[in-house]
């Protein structure tokens, strides 16, 4: 590894603005070589933003870096990767219908143009055991869970030979277990020499992998220091500014669980390429004012069971019941139409439509809503009118109007597919990690609107890598693993330890 100066990056008063406003204000940051440096901030604080200047997507509009002390500024990822900087983007940009193989070994001027599947996979499983992660190089992208993409993303860019390597919020879609193996091999990446930049909200993260810390608020930076010179709490509150208030005790909004929404009996799905079922005889039931979680490490057949329950995947066994009808069938318009509603895993491929403005998009679902039509034509005022009353509900931050929602931050984002789904009252919710990506004060807040959801009788399928918020805000518990559900119990009788047992396949 080159290491001509101790500073692997530096950016010099970076500022950044959209539309003339401004989102990064004279910003300077040091990466040195060797480090793990967190970046810290609330959502919409800059973070992406400042990661995309370094890895050449955006351009500043203001200031200077640098790149192991040498002038830096890339004018594309192509450019930024040349010279050594990767990022992993809080959305992925893998191609879904080529293989991990090909997905990692695209673009490497060392591979031959023709290769064998076989002569591919194999060079793949050399790039991952130098580096210590695994996917199966065979499977298609589009068929990996959200971590394994990750993953296959990060070997892609270390196969590109970088130096500097960026992750923005990597562990958002990640277990406990999962995320601990990517600090691991972090960790060795660092040893290794090179710099990396960890984008999180997870304070503890910070404290357990990282040795420095900036952070950023309001598109400034307040802090930046040795991680063993802070705490959590300083952390927290330098991200969030002085009116950090102790945690609010929620309290649960009192509700009676009734009938039954949604069950499934014996669902199965049975791909032709899969080895074993990727659902293999599930049953489960979802009550009126009931929150069901589902654990299980990722890749145990989670995703699949939402896919089959929304519609996006068609079951080879078994049947579905929405509210005593047999909805195996149904297109995903007949569901939603039956009152289901959905917060999709992959936000940005499933959930929203990027170059539509935030009023078109939370209008997607409604689009034949009486209120917002005369005749042909859409009531546009009122349109207006409903849009800001979700906004302003869900404090959905930087909307300006006539801007594609793409310019929202991650954690916006996801605020207003929730907003979208919950504003036509569904009946049933299955929300596949609501919460993930989102800032401690936001996640809190989207867990208390499930929570007032399910006390006005809704029904909620709650899918979460995160074992702790499962655990915190279900009332029954159901853990998946190799596509069966393993266990299913109340949460009130088990704990961390049990439930993570069973996530590993023990009793
Ligand atoms: N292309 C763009 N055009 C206009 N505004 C943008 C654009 N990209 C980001 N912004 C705005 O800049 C601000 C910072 O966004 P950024 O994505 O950097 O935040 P973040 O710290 O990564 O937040 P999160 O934790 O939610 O991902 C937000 O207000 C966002 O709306
Ligand atoms: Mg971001």
């Amino acid at each position: 590894m080159p290491q001509d100066t101790e500073l692997a990056v530096r950016t010099i008063g970076i500022s950044k603005e959209f539309f003339g406003q401004s989102v990064l204000e004279d910003v300077d940051f040091d990466l040195r070589w060797g480090e793990i440096h967190a970046l810290l901030g609330e959502n919409g604080a800059g973070k992406s933003t400042l990661c995309s200047i370094l890895a050449g997507l955006y351009h500043p509009t203001r200031g200077e870096m640098m790149l192991a002390g040498a002038p830096y500024s890339p004018h594309s990822p192509h450019a930024a990767l040349e010279a050594g900087v990767g990022m992993v983007y809080q959305h992925f940009r893998l191609v879904e219908q080529m293989t991990v193989a090909e997905n990692i070994l695209l673009g490497n001027p060392d591979v031959p143009v023709r290769m064998t599947a076989s002569g591919l996979a194999g060079r793949a499983r050399e790039v991952m055991d130098r580096h210590g992660l695994w996917i199966e190089p065979t499977k298609y992208v589009g068929d990996l869970a959200v971590g394994e993409k990750q993953q296959a993303e990060i070997l892609r860019l270390l196969n590109r030979g970088v130096k500097v390597l960026i992750l923005d919020e990597p562990t958002a879609v990640l277990t406990p277990r999962e995320a601990e193996a990517l600090f691991a091999a972090l960790r060795n990446l660092a040893d290794q020499g090179r710099g990396v930049i960890l984008v999180t909200h997870k304070l503890r993260e910070v404290q357990q992998s990282a040795d420095t810390v900036t952070v950023l608020r309001s598109g400034k930076k307040v802090a930046h220091q040795r991680v063993d010179d802070t705490t959590t709490h300083d952390l927290a509150r330098l991200m969030i500014g002085d009116d950090l208030e102790p945690g609010s005790g929620s309290v649960d909004a009192s509700h009676t669980t009734g009938d039954k929404l949604l069950e499934l009996h014996s669902v199965s799905v049975v791909s032709d390429a899969a080895t074993r079922p990727e659902l293999d005889g599930v049953n489960l039931t979802v009550r009126a004012g009931q929150i069901v979680g589902v654990a299980g490490v990722s890749g145990n057949g989670q995703r699949e069971l939402a896919e089959v329950i929304t519609g996006l995947r068609t079951t080879t066994s078994g049947t579905i019941r929405l509210r005593g009808e047999d909805i195996s069938s149904q297109t995903i318009g007949g569901r939603i139409k039956k009152g289901m509603g959905f917060v999709p895993e992959d936000r940005l491929t499933r959930g929203l439509v990027l170059g539509l403005e935030i009023e078109d998009n939370v209008l997607l679902r409604s689009q034949r809503d009486r209120g917002f039509r005369i005749g042909p034509f859409l009531r546009l005022s009122a349109i207006n009118q409903w849009a800001r009353r979700l906004i302003d509900r869900f404090d959905i931050r930087g909307v300006r109007k006539g801007l594609p929602i793409s310019v929202l931050s991650g954690g916006n984002l996801q605020r207003l597919i929730l907003a979208r789904e919950l504003s036509r009252q569904p009946a049933l919710l299955v929300a596949s990690e609501p919460t993930r990506g989102l800032d401690v004060g936001a996640a809190e807040a989207v867990q208390t609107i499930l929570k007032a959801e399910r006390g006005r009788g809704v029904g909620i399928l709650l899918f979460s890598g995160d074992l702790e918020e499962v655990l915190g805000i279900s009332d029954e518990v159901v853990v998946m693993y190799e596509g069966r559900v393993v266990a299913s119990r109340p949460a009130s009788e088990v704990d961390v330890a049990q439930v993570g047992r069973w996530m590993a396949g023990l009793t």
